[in-house]
């Protein structure tokens, strides 16, 4: 596929066909990943290909435990049906055939850590130090989306089951100092009818300074 005709036509896939992808596939796809750019080079990441739905089923857990658990501490109506929302819009990874599971390891910048120091306000901080390591997984992230969709794959980045980020690392027997940062449910697209959302036009997101 065309590099612009790959970007044009990615579009998050929620529901996959049961079909295995191959295995050069997913060699494929992690390697795009391998290659994304990462702040001063760290690759402080991981990718989990996980096949085993016992796993995915212990994950899906989790994340509707750790809904419950909020729940628990804000009762009240009209967000228990947000909760219900955000229940599915969590764990429907667990019907794809299967799950990239992105791991991030914990690293310092001496700069942050000076000015952190130096009480520049958090607020403040926040845009003059970003998040560089974050960022870094998300160049990761959308390479890999890319490759799986020239591939014939759909995928959907995932963040809000990392509500049970905690349960993860146990399931997955990660290091102390990494963390799932997002899931990547992987599978040939069960339809191939879905509408992309409304995106912005060109003209709303973009400013020349001539
Ligand atoms: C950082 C990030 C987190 C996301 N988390 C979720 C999620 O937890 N569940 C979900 O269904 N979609 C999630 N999405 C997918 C977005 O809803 C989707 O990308 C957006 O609606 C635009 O649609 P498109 O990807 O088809 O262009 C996430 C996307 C991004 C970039």
């Amino acid at each position: 596929m065309d590099f612009f005709e790959t970007i044009n036509t990615r579009k998050t896939i929620r529901k996959y066909k049961p079909d295995m992808p191959h295995m050069e596939d997913i060699k494929k796809i992690i390697n795009a990943a391998r290659l994304a750019p990462s702040a001063t080079n760290s690759q402080n990441w991981q990718f989990i290909v996980i096949k085993n739905k016992n796993i995915m089923e212990k994950m899906k857990n989790s994340v509707i435990d750790a809904y419950d658990n909020l729940l628990k501490l804000y009762d009240e109506p009209s967000f228990s049906e947000q909760i219900n929302h955000y229940k599915s819009y969590s764990t429907f990874f667990v019907n794809a055939p299967i799950l990239i599971a992105i791991v991030e390891t914990e690293r310092t910048s001496n700069i942050t850590e000076i000015m952190k120091k130096l009480n520049f306000e958090p607020d403040k901080l926040k845009y003059m130090r970003p998040d560089s390591s974050l960022l870094s997984m998300g160049a990761a992230i959308e390479n890999m989306s890319l490759a799986a969709h020239a591939l014939g794959y759909g995928t959907c980045w995932m963040a809000a089951p990392l509500i049970a980020t905690e349960a993860f690392s146990s399931i997955l027997q990660l290091e102390k100092n990494s963390h799932v940062i997002s899931l990547l449910p992987l599978g040939i697209p069960y339809r191939d009818d879905y509408q992309s959302p409304q995106k912005k036009s060109l003209q709303e997101v973009m400013r020349i300074i001539d």
